[in-house]
C-alpha cells in the first residue's frame, strides 16, 4: 500500500531531508586519504545525534552502522570498519538514513579521492545524471516505469549497466515503503505518481556486468566481475507540477 503524505507530513520530512544532506555534506567535506571507513561513521553518528534525530540505519535488521560505506567494487551496503582505510583513486559511495520527529530521509552520494581514473570519474558522473534524467519529466500522473527507462536508457548509452538485486522505495515514517522503484524497465508501465507520494530514487549503476555478488557479512554486496559501482540516491516527493528533491 502506497501512503500518501499531505502538506504537513511533506513539511516535517523537509526537515529530515536536510539533516540528511548535512550529513552527506559534512562526510564530503571530511573524507580523506588515511581515515577508515568507520571515522567517517562516528562523524555521522555524532553529527545525527548532536541535531536530536535518530540514524535510521543503525540497527535495522541488525546493521550495525550509521552509514554504508561502499568503495570501488562494493555497490552497496559497505559495513564501516577500522581495518577499511580510505585511498588514493577510489570511488566511495556514502548512504545515510535519518529519523527526525518520526519522518525518514535516506540520501547517498559517490566520493571521488583524490586522483581517480577517467572511466571512474565518467561513472560517477553519469549515476548522478542518471538520477537527474529520472526525475526530469516526474509529476503527478507519470507512470513509475518512467523512472527506471530513464535511468536505464542514460547508462547504457555511456556504455553502463544497471543494477538490478537491489531497488528505489517508498519512504515516509517507514524506511521502505512501496512502491519499489527499479533503476530499469519500460516507459508508460506501473503505477502512476501522485501527488504526495515520497520516494528514494537511487540509480546504482556498474562499469561492467550489472550482476552482484551477496557478501557473507550478510550485507555487503559486490559486482561479480569486481569492477567499479557507483550510488546517487535522494528522497524525492511528488508534487502538482513536478518533484520537490527533499535532500539536495
Ligand atoms: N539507502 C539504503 C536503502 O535504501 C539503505 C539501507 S541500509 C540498511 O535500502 F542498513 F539500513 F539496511
Ligand atoms: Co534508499
Amino acid at each position: 500500500m502506497i501512503k500518501i503524505k499531505t502538506d504537513k507530513e511533506i513539511a516535517l520530512m523537509r526537515e529530515s531531508g536536510i539533516l540528511t544532506k548535512n550529513v552527506l555534506d559534512l562526510i564530503g567535506a571530511s573524507i580523506k586519504v588515511g581515515m577508515s571507513t568507520k571515522d567517517l561513521d562516528k562523524i555521522a553518528y555524532d553529527y545525527i545525534k548532536s541535531q536530536g534525530a535518530t540514524p535510521s540505519f543503525l540497527g535495522y535488521g541488525g546493521y550495525p552502522a550509521t552509514l554504508c560505506v561502499s568503495i570501488d567494487d562494493m555497490v552497496v551496503h559497505g559495513i564501516p570498519s577500522d581495518d577499511i582505510i580510505i585511498k588514493e583513486g577510489q570511488i566511495v559511495s556514502v548512504d545515510v538514513g535519518v529519523i527526525y520527529n518520526g519522518w525518514q530521509g535516506d540520501a547517498a552520494r559517490t566520493f571521488i579521492v583524490g586522483e581517480v581514473s577517467e572511466e571512474k570519474k565518467k561513472l560517477v558522473k553519469v549515476t548522478e545524471e542518471c538520477f537527474f534524467k529520472a526525475v526530469e519529466n516526474l509529476c503527478d500522473g507519470t507512470p513509475l516505469g518512467n523512472i527506471g527507462h530513464a535511468v536505464q536508457t542514460h547508462a547504457e548509452a555511456n556504455g553502463f549497466s544497471v543494477v538490478r538485486a537491489l531497488v528505489g522505495h517508498g519512504i515516509g515514517k517507514e524506511m521502505h515503503e512501496d512502491p519499489a522503484v527499479p533503476n530499469y524497465g519500460a516507459k508508460g508501465t506501473g503505477i502512476r505518481l501522485k501527488k504526495g507520494m515520497v520516494i528514494a530514487i537511487e540509480p546504482m549503476i556498474n562499469l561492467g556486468t550489472y550482476k552482484v555478488d551477496f557478501l557473507s557479512d550478510g550485507w555487503g554486496v559486490r559486482t561479480k566481475d569486481r569492477m567499479p559501482s557507483a550510488h546517487y540516491e535522494n528522497t524525492v516527493a511528488i508534487t502538482d507540477n513536478g518533484v520537490e528533491i527533499l535532500t539536495l
